[in-house]
């Protein structure tokens, strides 16, 4: 099936020749061609031109657009979008002056999540799940990673996971999950950390690969949460079953979380708000895709990882929602991009690839998404906002997304 796409005003994010990162300087360059016509081919890009060649391809359909602008794409590589109730009576705490980790201290947080969770019914849970995930696909997300993390038994766990896998059957969208039983201590295991860290590994991790639920395996290392050496432990087991390990790192302050990924072999280090020289040398000599969560920043009001000197140390970087209840609740990379720029200072062309080819390289997707490329699934947004890499971050709280492709077809 050829579907030709014509009269198109530019497409951006071509990528001419194939890469697997964009860094350092890499970073502010986007191709775009204008005047254009695209061509699909069993749900995956075939090729482009100009409008004014003298033939167009053949095609099965071919389909106008009017000269609106297309963007491949966008790829949220970190989420938590599967969760009972949103917490806006703690954000009414914090605007009051409590700290985020205060409201953790005193049992809130996490395990005010785990806890309702823990109670819902999974039929619901589910579809509120599945509404959230739709939300984003409207955004332009098209790809979507999903963490597990509220449930912290082996029951509740399995129990978002296996929701996790369901979206993935019951949207076009391209679903990871990530087991994140390390995301807190329950309050079973409270004083125990050092137990319920071998209760994840011999318990929860063979329960979850036993039925193929995750794709990658996470842990928030950080202060008041789990250590390196928990951290390090944790990753390894999940290596032995064959699972990545993606990190939260560094969040709450400078704890080691950066180096353990670089150990572990970890495919992202995400968070960095608080990082200083040792790990950026560190980050750089790693493979580890450093994510940027500016959502998080600018709600919980901490520090923007700093975007500008790890691009201009000549690493690469990528952005997410990181969208959960507690810290991020944001569904719109759109609007990720935009802090990126104006909180990061990242040029609109740095933020659109920290959030499309990077953020694929940190699910280790980037053959198949992240890029307009041939061979690529044909996964992309159309949008009426003309100049749309400068003029998407920069007119920003709008929807831009006038419709969203997924391997072609329409979501
Ligand atoms: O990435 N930091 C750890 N986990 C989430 C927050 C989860 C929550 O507060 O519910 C984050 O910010
Ligand atoms: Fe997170």
């Amino acid at each position: 099936m050829r579907k030709l796409f014509t009269d198109i005003k530019a497409i951006h994010g071509i990528e001419d020749n194939t890469k697997s990162l964009l860094k350092g300087a890499e970073m502010s360059r986007v191709v775009t061609i204008h005047d254009a016509w695209l061509l699909t081919e069993n749900g995956n890009f075939a090729n482009w031109g100009s409008m004014q060649d003298s033939d167009l391809p053949k095609a099965d359909e071919i389909i106008s657009l009017h000269g609106l602008e297309v963007l491949p794409g966008l790829v949220d590589s970190h989420t938590h979008c599967i969760f009972a109730q949103l917490r806006s009576g703690e954000w009414e705490m914090r605007l009051k002056g409590a700290t985020y980790e205060e409201i953790a201290a005193a049992g809130g947080g996490i395990l005010n999540s785990a806890y309702k969770l823990r109670i819902m019914d999974e039929e619901w849970l589910y579809e509120q799940s599945l509404w959230r995930v739709k939300r984003m696909i409207e955004h332009g997300s098209t790809t979507i990673e999903i963490k597990s993390g509220y449930g912290l038994s082996i029951e509740s766990e399995l129990k978002m996971l296996r929701i996790g896998r369901r979206i993935e059957k019951n949207v076009k969208a391209t679903i990871k999950t990530t087991f994140l039983g390390a995301h807190a201590v329950p309050p079973e295991f409270k004083g125990r950390q050092d137990d319920y860290v071998a209760h994840i590994i011999n318990d929860m991790l063979p329960a979850v690969c036993a039925e193929g639920l995750a794709d990658h395996m996470d842990v928030f290392c950080d202060r008041g949460f789990f250590t390196p050496e928990q951290t390090l432990l944790l990753l390894e087991a999940a290596a032995k079953y064959g699972l990545p390990a993606k990190i939260h790192a560094n969040e709450l302050g400078i704890t080691g979380g950066v180096q353990v990924a670089a150990k572990a072999g970890a495919w992202s280090a995400d968070h960095l708000e608080h990082i200083g020289n040792e790990e950026i040398e560190c980050l750089r000599n790693s493979e580890v895709m450093p994510v940027g969560l500016p959502g998080t920043s600018y709600f919980l009001d901490i520090p923007y990882a700093p975007a500008r000197t790890i691009i201009d140390a000549g690493l690469p970087f990528a952005l997410a929602s990181d969208f959960n209840p507690g810290s991020s609740p944001v569904c719109n990379l759109q609007m990720v991009w935009s802090l990126g720029c104006s909180r990061m200072k990242m040029l609109p062309t740095e933020a659109f690839n920290a959030i499309t080819l990077n953020a694929a390289r940190s699910l280790r997707l980037e053959k198949s998404i992240g890029s307009i490329a041939a061979g690529k699934q044909a996964d992309f947004w159309i949008t009426e906002t003309h100049n749309a890499i400068q003029s998407v971050p920069y007119f920003f709280g709008v929807n831009h997304a006038k419709t969203v492709y997924l391997s072609a077809n329409q979501a």
